[in-house]
Parts: C-alpha cells; structure tokens; sequence
C-alpha cells in the first residue's frame, strides 16, 4: 500500500508517498480501507521535530482521524465486520486502570494516540470505531475525531450552559472551529478571534456571535471586555493568551486548556484566580461517547463539519503546508484513494 510518511524532521518538505506492507489484523484489530483522514495541528507538531517520534522512527506516518470502510477484522473482533463504514477514536486506552474501569477513560494513565492514518490502509483498535451512518460522507466524518471530539469535552469541562458566553482565542482552526460549532448547537454564545479578516468572514457565516480581528492580546482582552464577562474561555492557543483568557472571565467562570500554540506556558495572576474563584482546567481529547455524540449531532444536522480541502495523498506535503502557513479556515482533509 502507499502512505504518505515523514522521511524526516522539518518542513512539508520530509513528507512523501512510500511503499509499505499492506497490514493485516491482529487481534482485535481491524483494516480499514481509509478513505479520509484529516491533519490536526498535532501532525504538524510532529512534523516539525517537537514531539516524542524521533530518527528511529521514520519513515513515519502520522495522520489519528481515520475514516473509511472495514476490510478485514482479526480475532475476538466483534463490533464491526467487513464493509462497515467507520470513524476511529485515535485514543488507545489500556482498559484495565483506575479511569478505563470507571471513567472518563480519557483519562487513562497508560493514554495514547494512533497514528497511520495518512495511508491506504490502517490497522487499528476495533473497538476504537464507531459507526458512520450511511447518508453521512466520509470526508466530512474524519473532521470530527481529534477537534470535534476535544472541543465538545472541553465544553463539557466547562459546564457551558444554554445562553452562557464562551470566548474562543483562535477560533478558524480544527478546535476552534469545531468550539464556535458546538457552542451554537448547544445554544450558548460565542466570541472568536482570528488575525484574518477573511477567515472571520467565514465565521461569521457559521454563525459565530462575535468576531474580532486582532492577534494582539491586549486589543483582544478590551474588545472582549467591551462584549461582557465571559463564563467560560476554550483556550487552546496558551502563552500570553491564557492571562487574557483568565482575565474575561466573570467570577466563578472557567477556562479549560488543550494546547499550547502560541507557547506552551502561561504566566496567571493569582490574586484574579483565587479572588474570583475562577477555575483553570486541563483536558485532553474525549471519550467514545463524547465522539459518539458528536456524530449524533452531525447526523440529527446540528451542524456540517467545516473541510476547508481535501488533497490527493500526493499532495500531503502542500496540506502541511497550508496548515503551517495558518492559510486553513477549520479542517484540511487527506482522501488517499483520490487521485
Ligand atoms: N489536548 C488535546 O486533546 C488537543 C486536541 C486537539 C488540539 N490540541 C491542540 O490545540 C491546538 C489547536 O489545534 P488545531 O488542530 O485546531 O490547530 P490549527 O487548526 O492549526 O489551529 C489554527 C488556529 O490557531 C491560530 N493560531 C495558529 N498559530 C497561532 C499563533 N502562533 N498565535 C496565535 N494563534 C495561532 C490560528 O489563528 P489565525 O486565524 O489568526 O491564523 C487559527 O485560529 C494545537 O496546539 C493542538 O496541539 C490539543
Ligand atoms: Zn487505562
């Protein structure tokens, strides 16, 4: 099979279409003919040498949003078979520790994230997939794991409520995308911010309550400020943004973090923290109902997933490349049986 796969550290320039064997299942995996895998910033982490894939393990292929059609199941398989069309949760969780047994199990002290997606074939958990009804399309399917998964959990972290305000710093990617989405379809109110007035427009068209065009914390802060109080920031950018995250939010409210973009630490005053009893919370990807529920959504048309492009498994490199460049407005989506 071909796959497109890190030939080294970098750029989109280490990214190229390899041979490899086709794989076969192993116990309680199964193959799924991948029709759609989307990037997540996480893959470009990868890419760029910052994460924990090192020499030894290239070439390597990355890509968690796997979705497509089961073609071989290994023994003990029991919830999908040949032809289902399927969406993996790219969380592998041992099942046997204190938070598999009694959840959430995103929690899991042995937690980690597949990888191989951006390739004809990927071998995976079975008990990772979940189901994709038939009338829903496959491309639009791999958007939701990685950022419609996190972000719905971080919603839930947050205890958002109908008619709650929640700020969204850099709000056109996967995450922020996906937030702004959520946020409507659970009937709070939005704030999204983004340096580009072209991608605010598409925002706004999704329905997003209150855009502002800046990347400047401070000018942020005021223009949130202008708005009101905040119930809850969705912070995925970190460095300096968290203090403006903190800052908006009203007493009592929380901010939830799942990535640091922008820097991966933040100072906090700590007399604004404690003095409002204001929450700060860590959270990582979701459960398989948290995916589940977001297919539900998508299913019941709470909303579309937002795919920007798709790209030819030959064109990886220039999906890379476009996320880099911050071109992207939600989710950029390799097709690998596309030509
Ligand atoms: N912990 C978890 O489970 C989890 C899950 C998903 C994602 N994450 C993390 O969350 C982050 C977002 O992931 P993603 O896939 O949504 O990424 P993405 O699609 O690349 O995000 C793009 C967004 O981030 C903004 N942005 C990019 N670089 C920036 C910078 N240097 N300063 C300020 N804003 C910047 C862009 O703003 P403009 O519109 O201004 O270009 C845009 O709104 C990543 O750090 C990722 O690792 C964590
Ligand atoms: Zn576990």
């Amino acid at each position: 099979m071909r796959a497109a796969a890190f030939t080294g550290f970098g750029g989109p320039e280490h990214v190229s279409v390899e041979s490899f064997d086709d794989p076969s299942p192993g116990p309680g995996e199964a193959v799924v003919d991948v029709e759609a895998c989307s990037l997540n910033h996480h893959d470009l982490w990868i890419l760029e040498g910052h994460l924990w894939i090192g020499e030894d393990d290239l070439p390597f292929v990355a890509g968690m949003d796997v979705a497509g059609t089961v073609s071989a199941v290994g023994d003990g398989v029991r919830n999908v078979e040949p032809g289902d069309r399927v969406l993996l949760n790219p969380s592998e969780t041992c099942g046997s520790c204190r938070y598999c047994r009694e959840g959430p199990e995103n929690l899991c002290e042995r937690f980690n994230l597949y990888h191989g997606g951006f390739a004809e074939k990927a071998p995976v958990e079975a008990d990772r997939l979940v189901q994709v009804p038939d009338d829903m399309d496959l491309v639009e399917a791999a958007a939701l794991p990685v950022a419609y998964m996190t972000a719905l959990r971080m919603l839930k972290m947050a205890d958002v409520e109908v008619g709650d305000r929640v700020f969204v710093p850099g709000a056109t990617g996967g995450v922020g995308v996906a937030a702004t989405q959520l946020i409507d379809a659970l009937g709070a109110n939005s704030i999204g911010t983004s340096t580009s007035a072209r991608k605010l427009e598409r925002l706004e068209s999704l329905g997003v309550d209150h855009a502002i065009e800046s990347g400047d914390p401070e000018t942020i802060q005021s223009a949130v400020q202008e708005i009101g109080p905040v119930d809850a920031t969705l912070n995925h950018l970190g460095g300096e943004f968290s203090d403006v995250g903190m800052n908006v939010l009203r007493r009592g409210g929380k901010m939830v973090i799942c990535g640091g973009t922008a820097g991966p630490t933040s100072e906090l005053t700590l007399s604004d923290l404690y003095l409002n009893n204001k929450q700060v919370i860590g959270s990582t990807m979701g459960t398989q109902r948290d995916l589940e529920q977001v297919v539900g959504l998508v299913a019941d048309g709470e909303f579309e997933p937002v795919v920007d492009q798709t790209y030819a498994l030959a064109d990886t490199d220039q999906a890379f490349a476009d996320m880099s460049d911050r071109s992207a407005f939600g989710k950029l989506v390799v097709t690998p049986d596309a030509e």
